[in-house]
């Protein structure tokens, strides 16, 4: 392979990293190529490490209160990679994106209210809204050719029938779709018109492939604004997830009283040096690698794409826009749909996400992570390869 970083195997083993370290507790077994949890094999941008670095030699790692320069960083980076103005002002941390989901639930919602999904979707919008009390009302996505859209007319009947709020994922993961200004203007529409609060997470947002664009949901207007409260994080797009840094944008002050009231009734706050750190140097300086990286990771997608096609047309992939994420649709493999997941660990040595974990309408698929080099792309194609020559 030639002299593109992202083609570099940077060895993971025993860094106590969940996706290539946890497999074995999780899929029983160490000798398979860990596809499933999402975070990227790559090295960060070396301005992070550099940020990180000089902060280390520093040596004094007391209390820290984020500074000013790190929403700077952060309002400058969304003006000019989304368009969207962002008063620093509104802008929160939390150590990740699901708490700060967590807390606007808690916050902005009651007991047993009902609030609304869009499955097959990552699996922690169930678990947060379960685990606390809140009662799940699906609207699932329709698919038609592996193009995922919204059901706006269930929707509606949803939202006519009482809900306080919505978990909205977007772009979206698993099925890759960055949605569309019209999609984001009907969705906006109803919930103007039935008063609901979208809990929007954008963690993805900066992960979007040449040819579509992400809209924040709450830049559409100063109106939707007040009935949005965003999450987005340099995590994904930076690969620096273990730095446990995210923001939390939150223009109307009811909504950001109450957040911030639960913050300091659970004693939840401040933020990691590091991660302050590594945000900051990414969010400046980290643009040129982020492009870079677009183009690879959609060359992956091409790669996995054309591969599939050849090797395994059976299994159709939604057209991905966007994440670093392929949602394989496997129901036409002939494999039971509990066993596929099997199937892939133990006869092909590929550890993918179970489809099912995304909802019901995730049986009969598996979620394939891209964000590591080529090479162990086709190593893993290679031995779907071999193992369906033995079906
Ligand atoms: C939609 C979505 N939200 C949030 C996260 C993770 O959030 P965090 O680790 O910042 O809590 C992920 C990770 O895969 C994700 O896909």
């Amino acid at each position: 392979m030639g002299c593109c970083p992202f083609d570099q195997v940077v060895n993971r083993r025993n860094t106590d990293c969940t996706k290539w370290d946890g497999v074995l507790e999780v899929f029983g077994c160490d000798e398979v190529l860990p596809m499933w949890v999402a975070d990227m094999d790559f090295r960060c941008p070396e301005v992070v490490v550099k940020a990180v670095t000089e902060r280390a030699q520093h040596g004094v790692f007391g209390y820290e209160y984020c500074p000013a320069r790190f929403n700077e960083a952060v309002v400058n980076w969304y003006r000019a990679r989304q368009g969207w103005e962002i008063d620093p002002a509104w802008l929160i941390h939390t150590p990740g994106v699901v708490p700060g989901l967590t807390y606007a639930v808690l916050a902005l919602t009651e007991p047993e209210e009902r609030v609304v999904i869009q499955p097959p979707v990552y699996p922690p919008f169930f678990r947060v809204l379960q685990c606390n009390g809140r009662t799940v009302v699906e609207n699932p996505l329709v698919e038609v050719d592996g193009r995922y859209t919204m059901n706006f007319a269930e929707l509606e009947e949803i939202f006519r029938s009482g809900v306080r709020a919505m978990l909205f994922c977007s772009p979206h993961n698993p099925v890759g779709r960055v949605w569309t200004r019209a999609e984001l203007d009907k969705l906006a529409a109803l919930v103007l018109k039935y008063g609901v609060t979208v809990i929007a997470d954008e963690i993805w947002s900066d992960l979007v492939f040449p040819g579509a664009r992400h809209i924040p949901f709450a830049s559409l207007s100063p109106e939707i604004a007040q009935h949005t409260v965003t999450f987005n994080a340099p995590s994904k797009t930076f690969n620096i997830a273990g730095l446990y840094v995210s923001n939390g944008i939150i223009p109307n002050g009811e909504h950001r009283e109450r957040i911030c009231a639960l913050l300091e009734r659970l004693s939840i706050g401040g933020v990691g040096i590091f991660g302050v750190a590594a945000g900051e140097a990414a969010y400046r300086e980290g643009a040129e690698w982020l492009d870079s990286l677009l183009v690879y990771l959609q060359e992956n997608a091409r790669f996995v794409v054309q591969e599939l096609g050849r090797i395994a047309p059976q299994i159709k992939i939604a057209q991905p826009e966007g994440t670093f994420v392929l949602w394989l649709d496997c129901r036409e493999l002939g494999i039971p749909f509990e066993e596929l997941n099997r199937f892939f660990v133990a006869k092909a040595g590929i550890a993918f996400s179970e489809g099912s974990s995304f909802g019901a309408a995730g049986r009969g698929f598996q979620r394939m992570n891209i964000g590591c080099p080529r090479s162990l792309i086709s190593e893993a194609l290679s031995r779907l390869e071999q193992a369906l020559s033995a079906l």
